[in-house]
């Protein structure tokens, strides 16, 4: 038996129960890894109040993103042994001691990337990555935008950014945020509950606008991040913090001047081995070379997951949070 925090019924951080489950030996094309750290992202709150569905039904395990030491490999498992160490971003099954992982979703960690490193950013860089690099490819000189600067895609998201060259503007919650934005990569802050985001980014960029907006808030900064966008330029709504954007007329892109919308996932960037695996790489490659850092500003015991929840959706988190079996 290993320690697991499973959702039995969909609801508030009071649903996540810290109990003791059955890790059966890995079958055809799984692993066996003994979990390090697990990561805790905001998707890790959809799937618990239950926005998006479980694919395997209740009960289960939460948590997306993770990194240990494979203990056990399946039959057909020829790329990884034991003791490799290893990280991955799957559907479900994270917040656990013990997990069973398909080896096609596996990525080895350079010896230079810690257990705790990996699990606060497979499943935020990897994010980070494409969005970056991939929905946009931002560039010397460009203004971007990134809502929620201080949170644990809003830091990696900022210095890579930065990195590249941009002219890097973030939101923010608070005074504090905006400082430890402004440490990782933002140029400048806005604190996005007083101000008028939109009237400040005109200020900042001389009235030419951004030229991609990253959006994970959803519901409460939309249709203002659009105003934030010059012509033709990218809207990537990558994710709902606030609640999901309501359907809308797409003619207000047009009005708003002809500007590209998309609505990306992970899921599907790294769809296939060969960019997992490059996106991984890129990843661990701007980390290494100390491009990027990967703020752990919060720990727990697996335990305290129902906390790491609370904190997280409290917007009482910055950087990365995770959790410690
Ligand atoms: N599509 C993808 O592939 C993908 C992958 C990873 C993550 N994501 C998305 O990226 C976003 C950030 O994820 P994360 O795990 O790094 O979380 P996070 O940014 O560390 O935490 C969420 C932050 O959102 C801000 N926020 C604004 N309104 C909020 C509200 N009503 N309730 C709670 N927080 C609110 C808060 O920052 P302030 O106090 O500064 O406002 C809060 O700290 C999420 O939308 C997530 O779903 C998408």
């Amino acid at each position: 038996m290993v320690a697991a925090v499973r959702v039995h019924k969909v609801g508030g951080p009071e649903v996540l129960t810290y109990e003791q489950i059955e890790i059966p030996a890995p079958g055809q094309g799984q692993v066996l890894v003994k979990q390090h750290a697990c990561g805790v992202n905001f998707i890790d709150t959809y799937f618990r109040m239950g926005m998006y569905p479980s694919p395997i039904g209740l009960p289960f395990v939460a948590g997306n993103e993770g990194a240990g030491e494979v203990m056990a490999v399946g039959p057909g498992v020829t790329d990884l042994k034991v003791g490799d160490r290893v990280a991955y971003v799957v559907g479900l099954g994270c917040y656990a001691a013990e997990r069973l992982v398909p080896a096609d979703r596996v990525v080895k960690l350079p010896s230079n990337i810690s257990y705790e490193q990996a699990a606060a950013m497979m499943l935020k860089g990897m994010t980070a990555e494409y969005l970056v690099r991939r929905t946009f490819r931002v560039e010397k000189g460009m203004n971007v935008l990134m809502h929620a600067a201080a949170g644990g895609v809003g830091l990696i998201l900022c210095q890579w950014a930065n990195y590249l060259g941009a002219n890097v503007i973030g939101t923010v919650g608070s005074k504090d945020k905006a400082a430890l934005a402004k440490a990782n990569g933002c140029h400048h802050t806005i604190l996005y509950r007083d101000e008028d985001f939109v009237a400040r980014v005109k200020e900042i960029t001389g009235g030419k606008l951004c030229d991609v907006v990253y959006d994970g808030i959803g519901k409460a900064t939309f249709p203002a991040s659009l105003d934030c966008i010059r012509p033709l330029g990218m809207f990537a709504s990558f994710g709902s913090t606030s609640g999901q954007i309501d359907a809308f007329n797409i003619n207000i892109l047009q009005t708003k001047g002809s500007l590209f919308a998309t609505r990306p996932t992970l899921n599907t960037y790294a769809a296939k081995r060969e960019d997992l695996l490059a996106i991984a790489n890129d990843l661990f490659d701007v980390v290494g070379k100390g491009a990027v850092r990967v703020p752990i500003n919060q720990k727990y015991a697996l335990r305290d997951a129902v906390k790491a929840h609370r904190d997280l959706e409290g917007r009482a988190t910055t950087g990365s949070s995770i959790l410690l079996p």
